[in-house]
């Protein structure tokens, strides 16, 4: 009777149920229905590691294609212009000639669009005539691109050439999408770069902790959509240990489905073994690297909050270090952009990655 383990602990993996991306994703979809003009349209998804950036903008991508769309999609690096090019070329030509056995080869679909870029001097000239030409065949058949870009980075010289040039087929109301998504520190360095100040007015999507009721749903039912059960009390304490935490929710599900073995249900004991599995294989993954990556300054910071029960104040932090506000909010701002903590509701401040107050507190600084 056992089942495949239905969890998904891999990076980039989609998992069967997402937990805590209702809203976005309604808000995304509304977007694909109102076309040009709704600012979701351009959106940068923002967070840590493990926090489920790659997964949302594949089910971003699925949903453009649900609402007709055309979805490309890429990771920031050279090249990238090019990918979306072909990838957006073959997806147009299946747009113009939908019957699979008459596939259209890589050579005829340059056939299919417009020459006129060839004589354009710039290769950003070219790039964007191109995508001109592409766009205006898909806008034939009423359809729309979305381009997703993944890990971005403000390094990545053709990314910036993308963001630019995207604001100008927008300024030419071309149906065109672009959401991507990278880690708080590379996302607010592309946000702050002087050559794409459009990107400011860009929605920006934090993926935050997620709520324990979403993981709740989430993880009742990947273990009921795979055919298992689980007791209350090992739902509870597997919810509890995930920490609304993406990767955290997939590794703890993912054990204690392996204890569970053949039997049909998972107990409080099979919960119990899998949270324990899970939370050293987090520990020696995620924790100790981000560990590694603090200053010695970020540490004192961290540190700092571990005395407060339910979120810290910058004024009590700044105290704690024995320095003034003003130095100590650089560090704020430091772990916030590595994710490491995240501003709650009244302006104190809380550790956003699970875990890592109990490795604190262990280690004993
Ligand atoms: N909303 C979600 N609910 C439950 N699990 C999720 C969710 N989103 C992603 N996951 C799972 O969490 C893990 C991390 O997801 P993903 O690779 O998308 O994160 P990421 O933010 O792109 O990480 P990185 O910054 O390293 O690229 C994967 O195991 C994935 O299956
Ligand atoms: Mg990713």
């Amino acid at each position: 009777m056992a089942s495949r383990n239905p969890f998904t602990p891999t990076f980039g993996m989609v998992p069967p149920f997402l937990a805590g991306r209702d809203r976005i994703l309604a808000e995304m979809s509304r977007a694909f229905e109102d076309g040009l003009g709704n600012p979701n349209l351009s959106t940068i998804l923002i967070g840590p590691r493990g926090t489920g950036k790659t997964a949302l903008l594949s089910c971003i991508a699925d949903e453009a294609q649900e609402k007709g769309w055309l979805a490309v999609n890429t990771v920031a690096a050279e090249g990238m212009l090019e990918d979306i090019i072909q990838q957006a070329g073959k997806a147009a030509a299946r747009l113009t000639n939908p019957s699979p056995e008459r596939k259209i080869s890589a050579v005829s679909i340059g056939q299919l669009l417009s020459l006129e870029w060839v004589f354009e001097r710039t290769v950003e000239g070219i790039w964007r005539s191109r995508m001109e030409a592409l766009l205006d065949q898909i806008e034939a058949h009423e359809s729309g691109l979305l381009i997703t870009v993944d890990e971005v980075r403000v390094e990545v010289e053709e990314l910036i050439q993308l963001v630019s040039t995207y604001q100008l087929l927008i300024r030419d109301h071309h149906q065109v999408a672009l959401v991507m998504a990278g880690l708080p520190v590379d996302a607010t360095d592309l946000i702050d770069d002087k050559r794409v100040t459009f990107l400011r007015r860009a929605r920006q999507q934090y993926l935050g902790r997620i709520e324990d009721r979403a993981i709740r749903q989430a993880m009742g039912a990947t273990v009921r959509s795979a055919g298992k059960t689980i007791e209350a009390p090992a739902l509870d304490e597997a919810v509890d240990a995930s920490g609304g935490f993406a990767y955290l929710m997939q590794l703890v599900g993912y054990f204690m489905w392996m204890e569970s073995g053949d039997e049909p249900a998972i107990t409080l004991e099979h919960a119990r073994y899998g949270i324990k599995a899970a939370q050293d294989d987090f520990r020696r993954g995620v924790i100790e690297a981000t560990y590694r990556e603090m200053s010695a300054g970020d540490k004192t910071f961290a540190c700092a909050m571990l005395p407060d029960e339910h979120g810290s104040r910058l004024a009590d932090i700044a105290q704690r270090m024995g320095k003034t506000a003003s130095y100590a909010s650089t560090y704020k701002r430091r772990l916030l952009k590595m994710g490491v903590i995240g501003e709650r509701a009244g302006g104190t401040l809380d550790f956003d990655l699970p875990m890592l107050k109990d490795f604190l507190l262990e280690t004993g600084e």
